[in-house]
């Protein structure tokens, strides 16, 4: 198994709770918070983890809820990098409404970063040499250059890391321009990079090869929620559907999804498999309520349905 290494800029810890029922301006009585620690690059080390495998997180952490945070991530039993930051990690809040078993996610903004505590982050990942794969998800806190993927991307050159980014907006532009392995964008992300609205198979397969072709990134896996995923390179363009489940909550799918991947790539299994055993942890993830990550059982079973039905995963050259 090859080394993999998670950064992640912007964690939080989210809390849920259950309320009966959401109303204005009325004292609201919410069940025991659950904490849980979350953010990008820590839920996909959390996901390889159940996955059976161990990695090591680097992740920015201060004030009295960067100390909980570290706390809840040490029963994990992954590797951590904690980086001082003087303002405190955020507190995400999730709040489900009983009566319509409708879910609210409240995400906060994140602590103000200051650039030496960036550049502390950067350090640490320069530092950490074994890395085979260096994968960078989730937002960047306030305070934090959208160029600092730039520095990353060298960084991971230098290291001999491949780099593997899933994030947004202007983040995600400026991580495909400073030289990427594999990015993961949903149909909405892909379209930030394309410039304009992807929606079907078609303008995925268009807009993927004309990134490929604009910016600096080797390999394309657009998700589709569950219309499954499309990975594009240069000469690979393979679909892979997801077999029927019963969806309990999306949330997490993604990060499930990545881990996934990194997982299957770190073991040297092809682009191929890699995308099919990323739909099989990103599915399963949906068949866990609330927040929950994907379970190796589910996995398993949609990884081998996957492999074995050859009409829903299809690959094509060029
Ligand atoms: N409704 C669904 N049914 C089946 N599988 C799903 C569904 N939604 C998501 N998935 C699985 O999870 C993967 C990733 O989902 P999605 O495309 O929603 O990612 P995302 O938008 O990055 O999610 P996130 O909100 O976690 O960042 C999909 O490729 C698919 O395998
Ligand atoms: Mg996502």
């Amino acid at each position: 198994m090859s080394s993999i290494l998670t950064i992640t800029f912007n964690p939080a810890i989210d809390k849920s709770t259950l309320v009966p029922e959401l109303i204005a301006e009325k004292k609201l009585n919410c069940s025991s918070p659950v904490y849980e620690a979350g953010g990008g690059g820590i839920n996909v080390s959390r996901a390889i983890k159940r996955l059976g495998e161990n990695t090591t997180a680097i992740y920015m952490a201060g004030g009295y809820t960067g100390r909980a945070f570290t706390r809840l991530l040490t029963r994990e039993g992954f590797d951590l990098i904690p980086i001082k930051t003087k303002e405190s990690t955020r507190e995400n809040l999730v709040v489900k409404e009983i009566s319509t078993q409708k879910q609210y996610r409240f995400g906060m903004p994140g602590p103000e970063t200051s650039k030496r505590e960036w550049q502390n982050c950067l350090a640490a990942m320069a530092g950490f040499k074994q890395a085979n794969f260096m994968v960078v998800s989730g937002s960047l806190a306030p305070g934090i250059p959208t160029d600092i993927f730039a520095e990353v991307s060298r960084i991971a050159n230098k290291n001999k890391a491949k780099l593997i980014v899933d994030t947004s907006g202007e983040a995600l532009i400026q991580a495909a321009k400073a030289g990427v392995y594999l990015i993961k964008p949903n149909l909405r992300e892909l379209g930030t990079l394309a410039g304009r609205e992807v929606l079907t198979l078609e303008q995925v397969r268009i807009a993927a090869r004309e990134v490929i072709k604009r910016f600096n990134c080797e390999v394309i896996v657009t998700s589709m929620g569950p219309k499954g995923a499309v990975l594009i390179s240069k000469d690979l363009f393979i679909t892979v559907l997801p077999p029927d489940v019963v969806v309990q909550s999306t949330v997490g799918a993604g990060d499930s999804m990545l881990a996934g991947i990194v997982h299957s790539l770190a073991l040297n299994k092809s682009l191929t498999e890699a995308v099919q055993y990323g739909v099989a942890c990103g599915t399963a993830a949906t068949m866990n309520p609330g927040t929950e990550l994907c379970h190796p059982a589910d996995v398993a079973h949609l990884y081998a349905l996957i492999r074995s039905s050859s009409s829903i995963s299809a690959i094509h050259t060029k």
